[in-house]
């Protein structure tokens, strides 16, 4: 199997599930960054490839190199490759590899933040208020918080502000307009929901929803990641899942962030990929097997919702957490004594990212980031930016998808092309 990623929490986490599957044999493409699939025992080559995030075509031609040379099975799509991934099916399987991903119209009508609210409303599913602001002056018009402020293309946090008051809403859109976000058909502006978040991991066989779990998170890691979770079954969500999937013609996989509130589930994002399925895994719920039995051609049977109650643990957020959230050289000791003794949040835990027990090469990358954080507090950014920046899709690089993939089909336009305009409601204000 060859994994599309090496540095997402989520691509590791994969490539965990995959290396405990007997008879699976684990190479993968990385772009640097974070290099957490270098330490894993399962990982038997890595081959380096363009950044993904900033250059999709190339990092594709680079991929289909690797494939062409021969001997793999399946190409997993672990992250944020699934979208130029569903661009080029047919490449792939051409070197005879097979692979899951959704049909490229109905990626297209999530990838972008916009077009996903658009998506959510068309589909029935509730979602915050949810505005598009072409520009700066609109937002400053529209709304001087609380809102959310998101980029239409951007992940782990990357793009998306609260801002409370008005001094928050100027230097969020300061770092905005630096992004370049403006320059890709405005920003969204969402209402706060409020209440336990809830991240939802699912896969689909073309329409039907065939394995799901839900988690709560227990305790923020670094850039809005989740470093402890907690497996919760909300029927509620299984049934808007399901209908999403269906009118798009879902897939593969799937992934849903919620707030529970007191009338139910608020969507506030939608990842047109996999989200960390470590938990999922550990609750009875094999999304990972599924994509693979999927990309191989193979049907699969849909299997019940995941055990309640089973908590993870990710101590990489967690120690880049506590140096994020300025508890210092103090916090991030204190964060590696909790793991080590199984104490406070880490009772009843396990570690979902980096299993040093099973795979006891995982503790380098622990260890380096320990002592890194202990010497210099402050490079939790280099850390979190420095992964995120490979394997987070840009505007652009979306962009660059989307034009491909209209010249491929004689030019006719695929629906997601980032728009200008008016602000217009993607939701009904209630
Ligand atoms: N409308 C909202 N109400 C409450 N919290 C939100 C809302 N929008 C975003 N958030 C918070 O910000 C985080 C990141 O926002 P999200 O839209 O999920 O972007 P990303 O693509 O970075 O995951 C969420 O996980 C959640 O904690
Ligand atoms: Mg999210």
């Amino acid at each position: 199997v060859l994994v599309s990623d090496g540095s997402s929490l989520t691509a590791r986490q994969a490539i965990d599930a995959l290396g405990r599957r007997s008879g699976v044999e684990i190479e993968v493409v990385d772009s640097g960054g974070l290099p957490l699939a270098h330490f894993s025992r399962f990982v038997s080559r890595v081959h380096r490839v363009p950044p993904y995030g900033t250059e999709p075509l190339r990092w594709l031609d680079a991929t289909a190199g690797v494939l062409e040379r021969g001997g793999h099975d399946v190409l997993f799509a672990a992250h944020e490759q699934t979208a130029v991934l569903a661009h080029a099916v047919d490449r792939v399987r051409a070197t005879g590899a097979g692979l899951c991903v959704p049909p490229f119209a109905s990626l297209a009508c999530l990838q972008d933040k916009h077009l996903a609210a658009q998506t959510l409303e068309r589909v029935g599913l509730h979602q915050p208020r949810t505005r598009l602001a072409a520009s700066a002056d609109e937002v400053r018009r529209l709304t001087d918080g609380p809102v959310y402020v998101k980029a239409r293309v951007a992940t782990a946090s990357a793009g998306v502000f609260l801002a409370r008051d008005g001094a928050e809403l100027a230097a969020a859109l300061g770092k905005l307009t630096g992004h370049g976000a403006f320059d890709h058909g405005g920003v969204l502006l969402q209402d706060p929901a409020s209440g336990p978040l809830v991240m939802v991991q699912s896969a689909f066989d073309r329409g039907t929803l065939v394995a799901h779990h839900a988690v709560r998170r227990r305790r923020e890691g670094a850039d809005g990641s989740s470093s402890h979770k907690q497996s919760v079954v909300v029927p509620e969500i299984a049934r808007d899942l399901a209908r999403l999937g269906r009118r798009l013609g879902w897939h593969g996989a799937l992934s849903l962030d919620a707030i529970l509130t007191p009338d139910g589930p608020c969507y506030i994002d939608v990842n047109p990929r996999l989200v960390e399925p470590g938990n999922a895994q550990l609750a009875g719920v094999d999304l990972v097997g599924t994509l693979l039995e999927l990309a191989r051609g193979r049907a699969v049977a849909p299997s019940p919702s995941g055990r309640a109650g089973t908590r993870t643990h990710q101590l990489l957020p967690a120690l880049l957490g506590a140096a994020q959230q300025g508890r210092g050289r103090g916090g991030v000791v204190a964060e590696v004594l909790a793991a080590g003794l199984h104490q406070g949040s880490y009772v009843g835990s396990a570690e979902e990212l980096t299993p040093i027990g099973r795979d006891p090469l995982a503790a380098v990358p622990v260890a380096a980031v320990t002592i890194a954080l202990i010497a210099w507090p402050r490079l939790h950014s280099a850390f979190a930016s420095g992964a995120t920046r490979n394997y987070a899709l840009t505007a652009t690089g979306w962009e660059e998808i989307v034009a491909a993939h209209e010249a491929a089909a004689g030019g006719s336009q695929v629906s997601s092309r980032a728009t200008t305009g008016s602000p217009r409601d993607a939701t009904h204000p209630a």
